[in-house]
């Protein structure tokens, strides 16, 4: 059964915790380790559900994996690769989008890979066409089997020109990956440029690799015929000091996460001052925190980076429903990113969402049908509910919300969070949180 939490809102989140390396880069850096025979050791490892899917698909396919929980190292000997049986790699799919990116090391070393049907949050339709059409390009070949697909490349993987239609994140990687050992030159336009994109970079290019990257969003892969291990300490997780940010905003809190990186964070940053949020960054992380009186209504729009990452919109809206006037936010990323928005209204946030693109931007969802923008109104008293989690960052959001509402509110589903936030309930206590887990 599902855990439920009980929340008792009203407080303020006080105290400091630490952010880890970060959910969307760790599972790619280990991928890579299988692009060599030797050991590779990643650094900045959280404890997070996806680690652990990733591990055991690493084991699947023969890899050693062992993870020193207290030091957040992993080292990942790759020695001798075998192709899993697709039952048991489809059966931990339903939890995680990283299989797809075994093609390219898989193919480079075994010269096949197995695609299951891909699980993650439930934020849009998220297909993997780019990454199919990327793999095609490359020279591969898939058929279907009752799992997934077996793909192959009877004429090795060569490196050329390829466009991506929107600059992705997951199908930037999948290049990347497969490119640093093709034959040739690859040339990616319209890449994301993400700061996990660069983590990313970084491994590969103490790997061996060579990669070039311009401001026009192009990446130059030259492949090499053969890549070593890394040493790699994973940037900080912005997405979770994001979160936790926003959380000090909403609860009228003072929150110092130390490992917090303003590099990587500036869009975000500039957000929070906008919105009436203080921060200061110090050496060894950010303290965020509400300086009392009103917040302001904004306008928000998500965006590819370097725009405002659409991991953080949800955290930040909550925020809005204590700001004074009337915010507006533009959804550009993903299509279906506002159903959390119910619960929220449930609890008395005025919110009202709409199919039309009510930021700067045209988008892509613009006349679809898709509910991608939302009318805020605040300040609204949130009051306690019974909520269900419906994905990651939506869930984490809804906690947020229960923080700040006066009396009891149940979080139920609530293990979802443990995909990318580590050891949350920890920090929760830490941060003087009046919860109880309900098993
Ligand atoms: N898209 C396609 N076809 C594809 C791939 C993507 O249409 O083949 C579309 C998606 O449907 C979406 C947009 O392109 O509308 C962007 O998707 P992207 O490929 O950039 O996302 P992703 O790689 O699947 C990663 C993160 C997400 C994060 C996005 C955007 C991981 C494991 N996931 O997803 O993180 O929101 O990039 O930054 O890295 C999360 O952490 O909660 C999360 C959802």
């Amino acid at each position: 059964m599902a855990s439920v939490l009980e929340v008792r809102g009203g407080k303020p989140l006080t105290g400091e915790i630490f952010v880890r390396g970060a959910k969307n880069l760790v599972p790619k850096a280990m991928v890579a380790a299988l692009l060599t025979e030797e050991t590779s050791t990643l650094r900045g490892v959280p404890q997070i559900r996806d680690v652990e899917v990733v591990s055991e698909l690493l084991q699947m396919h023969g890899v050693d994996v062992d993870y020193q929980q207290e030091e957040g190292e992993l080292t990942i000997t790759p020695g001798s690769l075998t192709l899993p049986d697709p039952i048991q790699v489809d059966a931990l799919a339903g939890s995680s989008r990283i299989p797809i990116l075994f093609c390219g090391p898989l193919l480079h070393r075994l010269g096949e890979a197995f695609v299951p049907d891909l699980g993650g949050c439930h934020i849009g339709d998220r297909p993997v066409d780019f990454h199919l059409k990327v793999l095609e390009d490359f020279g591969a070949v898939r058929t279907s089997t009752p799992h997934g697909m077996h793909i192959t490349a009877p004429k090795g993987l060569r490196g050329k020109p390829v466009r991506l239609p929107f600059p992705s994140v997951g199908a930037t990687e999948q290049t990347l990956l497969t490119a640093v050992m093709a034959k040739g030159f690859t040339e990616l336009s319209n890449a994301a440029m993400e700061p996990e994109i660069m983590d990313l970079i970084a491994v590969l290019q103490k790997m061996g690799a060579i990669i070039s990257v311009d401001m026009d969003r192009t990446i130059r892969v030259e492949g090499v015929d053969k890549l070593h291990a890394y040493r790699h300490t994973a940037l900080p997780d912005r997405i979770e000091a994001g979160s936790w940010a926003s959380a000090a905003l909403a609860t009228h809190g003072d929150i110092f996460i130390r490992g917090a990186a303003q590099k990587d964070m500036t869009t975000f940053l500039n957000y929070f001052r906008k919105i009436g949020g203080a921060f200061d960054v110090q050496d060894d992380g950010i303290r965020f925190w509400h300086p009392g009186g009103e917040l302001q209504a904004a306008v928000l729009e998500t965006d590819v980076h370097p725009g405002l990452m659409t991991d953080w919109q949800q955290p930040l809206v909550v925020a809005l429903t204590q700001a004074t006037g009337l915010s507006i936010v533009h959804e550009t990323v993903y299509e279906n990113r506002f159903g959390f928005t119910d619960a929220l209204r449930g609890m008395g946030a005025n919110i009202q969402v709409y199919r039309e693109c009510l930021g700067g931007l045209r988008c892509r969802f613009g006349r679809q049908n898709f509910y991608h923008s939302a009318i805020i109104q605040g300040p609204t008293k949130l009051k306690a509910a019974d909520i269900v989690v419906p994905d990651l960052r939506g869930g984490f959001s809804h906690l947020i919300a229960a923080l700040a509402a006066e009396g009891t509110s149940h979080v139920a589903g609530i293990d979802i969070i443990n995909r990318g936030y580590e050891h949350f309930m920890q920090k929760l206590s830490k941060l003087g949180a009046d919860v109880t887990m309900q098993s």
